[in-house]
């Protein structure tokens, strides 16, 4: 039933395929580095976090190298920071294993760590040509509505069956082409929120849901577990020009980045006031300021912060505390997005919104 796609879709895609910065050089290196990315945000949040990287880490050697709170800080605001640990363990075996030359071999590709059936997919075809699907969200939508199917795409066994369909019609001389040609039709054509360009889709022709007029209805997901909800009182404590920051634990949410002190449940300013001489600080003044609230995965964090101003003592060490230069902290350490809204106190930005900069109206 598939096989009819193949053609209109490599067609459309010799003339509408995007200019993007990892298509002009395939290398399997660059091909990993955006799709890892473009698993985490859009296609335009990605171009200058993958010129950023693979500008500081031009290969797998770099990667296998580089520090980790520098690859920390090229991955601050891309969010799920453990893809980028694993980008780093699989950069080391594909330099200590296979002598620095990614394998082009599906299978051995599958077995490196943070790499996926997607993943491998992706890098197996469009850096080698090699004919096995990439089956991401944009692909789940774009089959189910040609399909008009409405099973749950966020199960595995219905991935797998989509998959097993592609792989029998992937063209051999075109995989990599014809993978992204998927991609893209999902990404611009067939895309979600009642906003479906069925009048400019190649595939139109043989769409099931379009013909039922049921494309808005496609795909189906059913619903997910709810996010837990967790109140945190965030701390922007200065002392003179300084700020406090401390590093997290290398285990869990965020492990290892750093972030603003931070305290359990939502806080009063007396409360707040406790617990800092309980650290052995001396607060001079405690301003509150706006609640600020992010969005991870499992849980939503929904914040209070104060800034408060510190005597000018030797604080070093208190509680993992480090009292740094402001713009020292945007240059060199980590810190999640999650606390952005309270860094903008510090005056640093993070992550998306220094690339982000100039199109702000502040
Ligand atoms: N999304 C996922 N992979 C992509 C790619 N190679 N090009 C554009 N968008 C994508």
């Amino acid at each position: 039933m598939l096989e009819q796609i193949v053609k209109p879709l490599l067609s459309w895609y010799d003339g509408h395929a995007r200019v993007l910065p990892w298509r002009e050089d395939t290398s399997p290196y660059r091909v990993w580095v955006s799709e890892i990315m473009l698993q985490q945000t859009r296609v335009e949040a990605v171009k200058p976090y993958f010129e950023r990287f693979v500008g500081a880490l031009p290969d797998v050697q770099a990667l296998a190298a580089c520090p980790e709170d520098d690859l920390l800080k090229l991955w601050e605001g891309l969010g799920y920071y453990n893809r980028v640990r694993n980008m780093q363990k699989a950069a080391r075996t594909v330099v200590e294993t296979y002598g620095g030359e990614f394998p082009a071999d599906y299978g051995k590709l599958l077995a490196l760590p943070g790499i996926g059936h997607y993943t491998a997919g992706a890098i197996g075809s469009i850096a080698f040509g090699i004919p096995m699907p990439a089956v991401d969200g944009n692909v789940l939508r774009v089959l189910s509505r040609f399909q008009a199917s409405y099973e749950d795409i966020l199960k595995q066994s219905v991935k797998n069956k989509f998959e097993q369909e592609l792989q029998k019609v992937i063209p051999a001389e075109r995989a990599g082409n014809f993978n992204q040609a998927l991609i893209e039709i999902g990404a611009i054509v067939c895309v979600p929120n009642g906003r479906a360009k069925c009048g400019e889709c190649p595939l139109a022709f043989g769409c099931r849901a379009k013909e039922l007029g049921i494309v808005d209805e496609l795909p189906r997901k059913k619903a997910k577990k709810e996010r837990r909800v967790e109140e945190r009182t965030v701390l922007v404590l200065r002392e003179g020009s300084r700020v406090a920051i401390r590093k997290r634990p290398g285990k869990g949410l965020l492990a290892g980045l750093y972030e603003l002190p931070n305290l359990e449940g939502a806080l009063s300013d007396g409360e707040v006031l406790a617990r800092l001489k309980d650290w052995g600080l001396s607060p001079l003044r405690i301003l509150p300021l706006a609640p600020a609230k992010h969005i991870f995965s499992h849980v939503e964090w929904r914040m209070t912060g104060y800034a408060v101003s510190l005597e000018e003592t030797e604080h070093m060490d208190r509680e993992g505390l480090f009292f740094i230069d402001a713009k020292e902290t945007e240059e060199k350490y980590p810190i999640p997005a999650a606390f952005a809204a309270y860094a903008r106190y510090m005056d640093i930005m993070l992550g998306q919104e220094k690339y982000e900069e100039g199109k702000r109206d502040v």
